[in-house]
């Protein structure tokens, strides 16, 4: 059995929508013998990290930066996991009103010194949440989820 971990910061229902549609692209019964384990990112430590396989991480664009709550989750793991975890696959998506990029930079940067490898596109959400939306995240969880199976 491997582990996909989802850290998500939620306020919104357009971001519960998106978070919604990952648990079940991840979760869809096709994929075997993987465990989906949900974490808030305020709520979320190194333990629950150096558990997990894989990524799926889940944030508003805030400020032009990803929300404070996905940042505190770095900073919280990122010297505890930063040996044991090299070359574990993620994937992420970002929900905003109207500009992403900040958010974006951020979590590649970070992800890129954490040596984590990107297993799925990335998908950048603004405004209310269409079908292609939805679906872009449910590939998502789908996605990273399946490169988990043994
Ligand atoms: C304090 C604050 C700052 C925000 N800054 C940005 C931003 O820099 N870029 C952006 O695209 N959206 C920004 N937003 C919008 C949020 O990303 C958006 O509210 C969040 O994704 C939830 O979506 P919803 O309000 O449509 O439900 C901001 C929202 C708040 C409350």
């Amino acid at each position: 059995m491997t582990t996909l971990l989802i850290v998500h910061h939620t306020p919104s229902p357009n971001c519960q929508a998106l978070f919604e549609a990952v648990v079940a692209g991840a979760t869809d019964p096709e994929i075997e013998g993987v465990r989906v384990v949900r974490r808030a990112a305020l709520a979320a430590t190194a333990s629950d990290v150096l558990a997990a396989d894989g990524f799926v991480l889940g944030t508003p664009a805030n400020l032009g930066y990803m929300s404070g709550a996905l940042k505190h989750f770095f900073d919280q793991v990122y010297y505890p996991c930063l040996d044991a975890t090299q070359g574990r696959p993620f994937g992420y998506y970002v929900h905003g009103g109207n500009d992403v990029t900040g958010a974006v930079r951020g979590i590649e940067a970070i992800t890129t010194g954490l040596g984590w490898r990107r297993a799925a596109e990335a998908v950048t959400v603004t405004g209310e949440p269409g079908k292609a939306d939805v679906e872009a995240c449910w590939e998502l969880g789908a996605t990273v989820a399946a490169g988990l199976m043994n």
